[in-house]
């Protein structure tokens, strides 16, 4: 199939996000071929940039990030690039006429907005492109996450949008769902006969989804002091896991099976309220410590433009929940959840445990895991029980059974970000989340986000480089459990 010629319009064009993530993954798509020789990359910042300086930018930032064996390539990615000034609210309307200009003449082609700016902006940015006459039956826009900061503001943002686009027209990212190994959980779920039949309280004792970096948040105060590890990691991408480990098999793979399996899963949650709060939930901070052979520093000491302000010293960069689906499936069984900057090692993964053989004859026996690892290497381990080579006594021992991605498909691995804008640009929606989707998140999530807004105690410190506060060890430990570690 021959792509189709498209326009995309990056909002925030110039930002970490496009330089880092989106602008890569566009090249990749255009070294492979995928992307139509007409297709033009728009991006717009308040930056006053010519489309030649925006360019020269990309040339100096994103080249040696990325894989340029053919510099006519590279060159031809180039070209597609341009450069809007505009100022969203402002009183210059020369950045709209531009792109009016630019666009006039192309009504029929694929228009995405993609708007990586903070979700305040998304509902201004969205009249001022109607306004501009803009909005085409063709146009899709993309929102990056967090979509709003409550409830309350998300449901906000989804009006707005929604007062210009029609659903089907928003595309809600949530990056983790462009991940290979997590679509392949659905394939490992739903197309192999031996794992459902298992799949449910009688044989899972609890599932763990972890998701750990080391990185630090240098530079990101202003962002991250409001933001949370909360609501940057565990309302969106952490829900996510979690609700294609538990939902039910969807009947057809198709744009809403998918997510109205998901959505049954986030209102099954039981709501964490109250005193049940400081029970079932964790917070931490990280302090000074080590990463990587080296000393960093800690969370309020971290180099940034502004000083630490008291939403610093009470903000987490460390969560760690138990959490319980209400359903006939999961009833008892603890899904734990868990997410930190500056740990250990980085890894994301999912566990899921089963539980321990009814009756052993063994001394030393450990239940079954199943650990889904998403970055890095990624790959699926069933840990089984097996005997040590020997005479005399038997000796269990836990031992891998283990599918890596990279040793058995052969081929790079497409980011998540490549995947996800090649389904927006061919109006695939099934891995971007539904408004009803992020709102059963949020609903969830703002109890537990009130309750750690009123408690005058900062979050629990924990060292750089450390698996997080004593409070998340202790979280699982209660009912005799433990996180699985890294070797
Ligand atoms: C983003 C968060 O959504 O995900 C960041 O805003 C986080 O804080 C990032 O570092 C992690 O993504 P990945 O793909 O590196 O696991």
């Amino acid at each position: 199939e021959t792509p189709q010629p498209a326009d995309l319009i990056v909002f925030g064009g110039t930002g970490d996000l496009s330089m880092r993530k989106l602008l890569p993954a566009l090249y990749h798509a255009d070294r492979d071929g995928l992307l139509s020789p007409e297709t033009r990359i728009i991006a717009m910042s308040r930056g006053g940039l010519a489309d030649a300086d925006f360019r020269g930018k990309v040339d100096a930032e994103v080249r040696d990030s990325v894989p340029v064996d053919d510099p006519g390539v590279w060159r031809r990615f180039l070209d597609r690039l341009h450069h809007v000034t505009i100022d969203i609210g402002g009183q210059d309307p020369t950045g709209w006429a531009r792109l009016t200009g630019m666009l006039a003449g192309h009504e029929q082609r694929d228009r995405v907005f993609y708007l990586a700016s903070p979700p305040m902006t998304f509902g201004p940015f969205c009249r001022e492109v109607n306004r501009a006459g803009l909005v085409t039956p063709a146009s899709r826009v993309v929102l990056e996450k967090p979509l709003g900061r409550d409830l309350a503001s998300a449901q906000h943002i989804n009006d707005e949008v929604g007062a210009i686009f029609h659903e089907r027209q928003i595309y809600r990212i949530d990056h983790y769902l462009g991940k290979e190994t997590v679509q392949n959980l659905l394939v490992l779920r739903f197309a192999n006969a031996f794992l459902e039949p298992i799949w449910n309280s009688l044989w899972i004792d609890h599932v763990q989804i972890t998701v750990a970096e080391t990185v630090g948040t240098p530079g990101r105060r202003g962002y991250y002091d409001h933001a949370g590890a909360l609501r940057d990691m565990v309302q969106n991408h952490l829900l996510q896991l979690l609700c294609l480990v538990a939902m039910e098999p969807p009947s057809r793979n198709d744009r809403e099976s998918i997510r109205d399996e998901k959505v049954k899963v986030l209102e099954a949650l039981r709501p964490i309220t109250g005193s049940e709060v400081d029970r079932f939930t964790v917070r931490g901070q990280y302090t000074a410590g080590e990463s990587g052979g080296a000393k960093v520093p800690g969370y309020l000491d971290e180099p940034d433009n502004t000083a630490p302000t008291e939403a610093s010293r009470q903000v987490e960069t460390f969560a760690a929940i138990r959490a319980e689906v209400k359903n006939w499936r999961w009833a008892g069984v603890p899904f734990y959840l868990r997410t930190g900057k500056r740990m250990p090692y980085r890894c994301s993964e999912i566990v899921v445990q089963f539980k321990d053989v009814p009756h052993s004859i063994f001394p030393g026996s450990a239940p079954n895991r199943l650990v889904l690892r998403l970055q890095p290497s990624e790959g699926i381990q069933l840990h089984i029980m097996a005997k040590e080579p020997g005479a005399g006594e038997v000796t269990l021992k836990p031992v891998p059974l283990g599918l890596s991605f990279a040793e058995t498909f052969a081929g790079r691995v497409p980011d998540a970000y490549e995947r996800l804008l090649l389904d927006v640009l061919a109006g695939n929606p099934t891995l971007f989340m539904r408004r009803d989707e992020v709102e059963a998140a949020w609903r969830w999530i703002d109890p537990i986000r009130s309750e750690w807004d009123a408690q005058t105690m900062p979050p629990e410190p924990y060292a750089a480089g450390t698996p997080g506060p004593a409070g998340a060890l202790d979280l699982v430990a209660r009912s005799g459990r433990s996180w699985h570690e890294e070797n």
